[in-house]
């Protein structure tokens, strides 16, 4: 990863505006000294969302999300912390420094391989214009997309045959090699060559809107009628849905969502005006983009053929989605008619039809795991049996207590069948502490602790000997604390640390640490509070060395003069 230096990370986040950032995508309301609004990151009807003009930090009370300028880029569009670095840098008017632009590695080889991607598709969507790109129009005609629809997805040709490739970035070894890497050339025998020939082309963007792979169809009978790029470090299937990109704002904005199976479904839906649909890439749908689904809009619809091979691709879907699902999820499942996919149906009976089908068929996932239970029950006492079996496996793959309780009743009920008490997962994972863990007294303390530290970096130059020895009960937030210190430290010689610059830095140094955004909402503690916060931090840690053990007999004679001291300061105070 490239290195910034943090007086230059600094000077970035000096000059950006959290509120102007983030207002561009949240309508913000003044509250108080902050500013609150519906959170992006999860679905709410009462904003939760706060931003903090004063610590230049954003943090959601409802699902815990929180960080700063750079953070909110990674999150919400899908940065990497350099690109992000880059974004906001550019934004103010700032040169990346030279130390960090020049580091060669990992992050400029993402880069190159992006460039390259682009330009490939550039290079499709000039071929499709071109006199030889007639085939491809007269097909894209034929299947009901304009010239507004090419423009804005990108759509192009790729030639038949090979060397098309080579004609538009020419021989050089590494090149080719590169071409190799992002999945648009192969190697055979006779050296490398065009993956993609004769097809039309779907740019596939990622969150960012960065070309990161193709499909490419056929345009006439043959096999595969679709080609994918192939896994690439650029190219992530599972973690990517065709249309996001291009249809995110639309979803929000009209809060609707219609999770599709093809390429040509999502261009369909948008073609009609129903720009808000979504696709995996010719893979079953995955947890990771049932997830991203869920964020973006909680009811989702998800559509399938009505066949047996849409019905067990509802199945599968619905299980991935059990671990996922909550209380506040209401995704529905809506069957086609068989042989139909929204693409079809949209040209034989228009947009209207289609939404109010939407509206009037579509069917609660409860109701659709129901169904699929009968089904199975449905085959005498051996199928009762396997569906008790199959409802408990599915209960247990549950990730809501609540949800899994009532679905169990729910599904007692409508089978008759007694499943297990239990049902339960597995004990919940040991996660970040969460606000329930914050409320311990000692939790509390630390955290505040730590936020009237990191928050006020001059309060470290000022910290006694004994500060510097202070033990955190919690390992995160003592990790925290030490390399503060340490930042602190590195620091005091150059431009002061602005307040946002080292919780900056610590988040991301500790991406981790879901602790940090919680401080930014400590209350600010002035100086004479944080004397005495200081002095009972520095008590609790001489209790804690002294009963850990081992040490010297004057070191515990040292300490114990120590704690003394402090008790008897604490009660002048
Ligand atoms: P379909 O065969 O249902 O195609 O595959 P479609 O979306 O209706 O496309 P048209 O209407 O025939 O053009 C659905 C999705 O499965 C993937 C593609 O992502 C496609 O959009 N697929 C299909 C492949 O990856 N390879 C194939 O050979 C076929
Ligand atoms: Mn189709």
């Amino acid at each position: 990863m490239a290195h910034f230096p943090p007086s230059f990370l600094d000077e970035v986040l000096a000059r950006t505006d959290i509120v102007e950032l983030i207002g561009r995508h949240v309508q913000l309301k003044k509250s108080g000294s902050n500013y609150m609004g519906l959170c992006p990151f999860h679905h709410e009807k009462t904003p939760s969302f706060s931003v903090s003009a004063d610590k230049q930090l954003y943090y959601c009370f409802g699902c815990g999300k929180g960080g700063g300028a750079f953070q909110f880029l990674m999150e919400h569009d899908g940065y990497s912390f350099p690109e992000a670095v880059e974004y906001l840098a550019g934004k103010v008017g700032l040169e990346i420094p030279r130390e960090a632009a020049e580091k060669p590695g990992e992050e400029a080889r993402r880069r190159q391989g992006l460039a390259l991607l682009d330009r490939a598709a550039r290079a499709f969507e000039q071929a499709l214009g071109a006199p030889e790109g007639q085939p491809a129009r007269d097909y894209f005609r034929q299947r009901g997309l304009d010239a507004r629809i090419i423009r804005d997805w990108r759509l192009g040709f790729a030639p038949p045959g090979y060397g098309f490739m080579q004609r538009v970035f020419g021989g050089d070894g590494r090149t080719l090699a590169q071409l190799e890497a992002v999945g648009l050339m192969f190697r055979g025998e006779r050296g490398y060559a065009d993956r993609f020939r004769g097809r039309v082309m779907f740019p596939i963007r990622d969150r960012r809107g960065q070309v990161v792979g193709f499909g490419g169809r056929l345009m006439g009978p043959g096999e595969p009628k679709y080609l994918n790029s192939p896994e690439t470090p650029w190219f992530h299937k599972a973690s990517l849905l065709y249309g996001l990109f291009e249809h995110r704002d639309e979803i929000r904005k009209r809060k609707q969502l219609l999770v599709v199976e093809g390429y040509m479904d999502v261009l369909a839906c948008n073609a009609h005006g129903l720009p808000v649909a979504v696709a995996p890439l010719g893979t079953a749908i995955g947890e990771r983009q049932i997830r991203e689904i869920l964020r973006l809009h909680p009811e989702p619809v998800f559509c399938f053929d009505g066949d047996r091979a849409g019905r067990q691709a509802a199945w599968r879907a619905l299980e991935r989605m059990l671990p996922v699902l909550a209380a506040e999820h209401g995704p529905r499942f809506l069957y086609l008619p068989e042989g139909e996919d929204p693409d079809s149906l949209l040209a034989r009976e228009g947009a209207e039809a289609f939404a109010r089908r939407m509206e009037e068929q579509a069917r609660p996932v409860l109701e659709t795991w129901l169904a699929g239970l009968a089904n199975l029950a449905g085959r005498g006492p051996e199928g009762r049996a396997r569906m008790a079996k199959k409802a408990d496996t599915m209960l247990a793959a549950m990730g809501d207590d609540y949800l899994r309780q009532v679905w169990r009743q729910e599904a007692e009920r409508a089978t008759g069948v007694r499943l297990r008490a239990g049902g339960g997962a597995a004990p919940a994972p040991a996660t970040a502490p969460g606000p329930v863990a914050a409320a311990a007294p000692g939790r509390a303390m630390e955290e505040q602790f730590l936020a009237a530290l990191v928050f006020r970096p001059e309060r470290f130059a000022r910290l006694p000997e004994g500060g510097r020895e202070i033990l955190l009960d919690d390992p995160m937030l003592h990790r925290l604390y030490t390399r503060a210190l340490e930042l602190a430290g590195s620091w005091a010689g150059s431009r002061a640390a602005a307040d946002a610059g080292l919780a900056a830095a610590l988040e991301v140094e500790f991406p981790q640490a879901d602790v940090l955004p919680r401080l930014a909402n400590e209350q600010d503690v002035s100086d004479e509070d944080f004397a005495d916060l200081l002095l009972a931090m520095e008590a609790r840690s001489i209790e804690r060395r002294l009963r850990q053990g081992g040490l010297s007999l004057p070191e515990q004679m040292r300490l114990k003069r120590r704690h003394q001291e402090i008790q008897q300061q604490r009660r002048r105070g």
